[in-house]
């Protein structure tokens, strides 16, 4: 990953903490305490948001918010919404706009067994997730609803530079996942983009899955994988089932980013709120731990980040309360 230069007063890194629902909170609890364990000081600023503050007072995501979270150096958020809460209202106006507004352009998830090692690079501001559509003759028998995909040449693009340049770091290998020969409009501008960033990047070897092809091949051969990139709705579905086969999606990890550094980077685990474990002390913190650890290492702080990824491996299979499996993961820094 690339590393931010600039860090906040003293050189101490400001990092927005947003809980959220559910069982955000314990996990992001838990994540700070394995930072404190390592011994690197952040400054951290509290951001009471998701579906319960919005059921307190209506707030999602001010623009006030928005701005200062412009000045921070990072964001570190648990997970955000609550079942009483109209699907779209917290996912749009608070997780999408965060990442739309901070063109959080890239969403890297890493997958790491004993046995396979990958990372899906998904565009994270643009596809079906973009909000073009709409409805005609509501509520009618004749009802009409639309949702389009916007796909950028420079959107793409950017991901795909992205792919390759952390390929240039690992094994050298990226795959393009899309779905070519039916999305032929989407596909088609991917796909010319991907040969021509490919064409850049002489030493690293391509491929080319179609998506449903890729849901076998996660399952069934994921050690073919090295850098996977994708658009963003394949991208959400496929690192749900990367995780179902690293080990369970209490430990997929995930970092929001931007690569331009115009702006702080968010990281989050891949799990949601969970309300029906939430408060119960239940949760898997290993997803959030291992989020953590990428944003340590995008600030810069990058043998705490390997020493808290190899720690988090060791504990894959540890079963205990949340703050157990924290202790555990602590234990073996
Ligand atoms: C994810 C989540 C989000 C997404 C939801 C909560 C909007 O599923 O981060 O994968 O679809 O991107
Ligand atoms: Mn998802």
């Amino acid at each position: 990953m690339t590393e931010a230069t600039e860090m906040g007063a003293g050189g101490v890194p400001r990092v927005g903490i947003v809980g959220g629902d559910g069982i955000g909170p314990e996990v992001i609890t838990q994540g700070l305490r394995v930072i404190d364990a390592i011994g690197v000081e952040l400054e951290t600023v509290d951001y009471d948001l998701g579906g319960a503050r919005y059921l307190r007072d209506g707030v999602v995501l001010s623009d006030d918010t928005l701005d200062e979270w412009r000045n921070l150096d990072a964001i570190y958020l648990g997970a955000v919404g609550t079942p009483d809460v109209p699907p779209g209202v917290i996912e749009r106006g608070l997780l999408l706009k965060m990442r739309f507004e901070l063109d959080l352009y890239v969403n890297q998830r890493p997958f790491v067994t004993d046995t396979h090692d990958f990372v899906v690079i998904r565009e994270n501001t643009e596809g079906s997730y973009a909000g073009e559509g709409g409805f005609l003759r509501k509520g009618t028998p004749h009802e009409i609803a639309t949702q389009g995909s916007v796909n950028t040449r420079m959107g793409a693009e950017r991901c795909i530079r992205y792919a390759f340049d952390l390929a240039m770091e690992r094994s050298k290998h990226v795959t393009l996942v899309h779905k070519t020969n039916v999305l032929t409009f989407s596909g088609d501008l991917w796909q010319r983009a991907f040969d021509d960033v490919a064409a850049e990047y002489p030493e690293v070897d391509t491929a080319y899955n179609h998506v449903d092809a890729a849901c076998i091949y996660f399952v069934q051969d994921p050690q073919r994988y090295d850098v996977v990139v994708t658009d963003n709705l394949f991208g959400d579905i496929l690192t749900d089932l990367g995780g179902a086969v690293s080990g369970g999606i209490g430990l997929a990890a995930s970092a929001n980013l931007n690569p331009s550094l115009t702006g702080p980077s968010m990281f989050e685990p891949v799990h949601g709120s969970a309300p029906d474990i939430a408060g119960q002390n239940k949760a898997n913190p290993i997803a959030a731990i291992i989020s953590a650890a990428m944003m340590l290492r995008f600030l810069g702080q990058t043998e705490a980040a390997t020493r808290i990824e190899q720690a988090c491996h060791a504990c894959a299979e540890v079963e205990g309360s949340t703050e157990q499996v924290a202790d555990a993961v602590i234990a073996k820094l």
